[in-house]
């Protein structure tokens, strides 16, 4: 995917401020996750509109399988384009007996990230970054977080400001709520309720050190009205996106974290706005008996910048 650099004076104030993104807006509306060992499900892959797709070695794949799992990446990684969709793999924890045949695969077949499950301190993704600095990995071979634990929830602050260390790759939080709730109790009751303050304290974190922020998987792809609720829900959050169980939720996801056409309209008419000769100097205008300041312009701008880079990934994936 590229990397389009915002142009935009006011997304560069936008962009110095503390609780926005340092690295290049991406597009993670749709995070679909492929259990590696499953060799049909990654043959099919390069035919879906995710934006990313998590190769998986942890949790779906059956112990006796791990070995099997990182050679079919192996195999589907070596014949990837370089401008596909957004690749990670997930390997299994820091600390666990397969981790480090998972980082040499991770090394091998140079995803975009590595997703690092279960993370609970600081030093739980500085024992992938050490391995990865050790092995001379390119500065674009990134890391992912999966908040899925009790300890996860409660050192957020700590963990995502790992991401604003020196030489730091942590770009992206992932909410587990599968492992959460299992080690909580918390019911899967419909609205989530009682998981929403954890879900918005993952959000803050990551808001608060620049990092972007995917929603956690809905098991039940078979009710799509139900998942595209859930959707909304994470995108009315403040979620980036969300994580993918099958091909049938990736439309209700693209659809729900993407700019709407009322937004867009919106975000363009924000921009003519301020780029009209009377509102030059102001920093804050009426449109229509609403305030708008520049704050808004740069949100408009990050908008309309985003609407563009998945036209253009539509255009290129007809
Ligand atoms: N990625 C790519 N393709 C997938 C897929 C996925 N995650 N899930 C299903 N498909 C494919 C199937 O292979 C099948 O393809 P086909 O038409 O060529 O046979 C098609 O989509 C329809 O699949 P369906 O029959 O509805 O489901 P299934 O019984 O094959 O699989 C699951 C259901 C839940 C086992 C499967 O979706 C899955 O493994 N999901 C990911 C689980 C995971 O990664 N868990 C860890 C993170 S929580
Ligand atoms: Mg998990």
């Amino acid at each position: 995917m590229s990397e389009l650099a915002p142009p935009f004076k006011a997304w560069h104030d936008f962009a110095m401020m503390p609780s926005t993104p340092v690295h290049p807006v991406r597009i993670r509306r749709s995070v679909l996750c492929v259990p590696a060992a499953n060799q049909r499900a990654i043959a099919k892959v390069a035919s879906l509109a995710c934006d990313a797709v998590i190769f998986d070695l942890e949790d779906s794949v059956a112990p006796e399988m791990k070995g099997e799992a990182r050679q079919n990446l192996a195999d589907a990684l070596s014949q990837r384009s370089p401008a596909a969709m957004e690749t990670i793999i997930r390997v299994n924890e820091p600390g666990s007996a397969f981790h480090a045949a998972d980082m040499d695969c991770v090394l091998a077949c140079r995803p975009d990230a590595v997703l690092i499950p279960k993370v609970e301190e600081p030093e739980d993704i500085f024992a992938v970054l050490d391995r990865l600095a050790e092995a001379d990995a390119p500065e674009s071979l990134r890391i992912w977080a999966m908040i899925e634990t009790p300890k996860a929830i409660l050192n957020l602050t700590a963990l995502a400001a790992s991401g604003r260390t020196q030489a730091s790759r942590l770009d992206c939080l992932v909410v587990g709520l599968n492992d959460l709730r299992k080690s909580t109790g918390v019911l899967p009751e419909p609205g989530r309720s009682y998981l929403v303050p954890w879900l918005m304290q993952t959000v803050l974190a990551a808001r608060a050190y620049g990092l972007d922020v995917i929603d956690s998987v809905s098991n039940d792809f078979k009710d799509l009205g139900a998942f595209a609720a859930e959707c909304a829900q994470g995108r009315a959050m403040g979620f980036d996106g969300k994580m993918l169980i099958h091909p049938a939720q990736i439309g209700p996801a693209n659809a729900a974290f993407g700019p709407s056409e009322t937004a867009l309209r919106e975000a363009e008419a924000i921009i003519a706005a301020f780029a009209a000769p009377e509102a030059a100097g102001m920093g804050v205008i009426n449109m229509d008996g609403c305030m708008v300041e520049r704050l808004h312009l740069a949100e408009a701008e990050v908008l309309v910048h985003k609407a563009r880079m998945i036209a253009e990934r539509e255009k290129a994936s007809r």
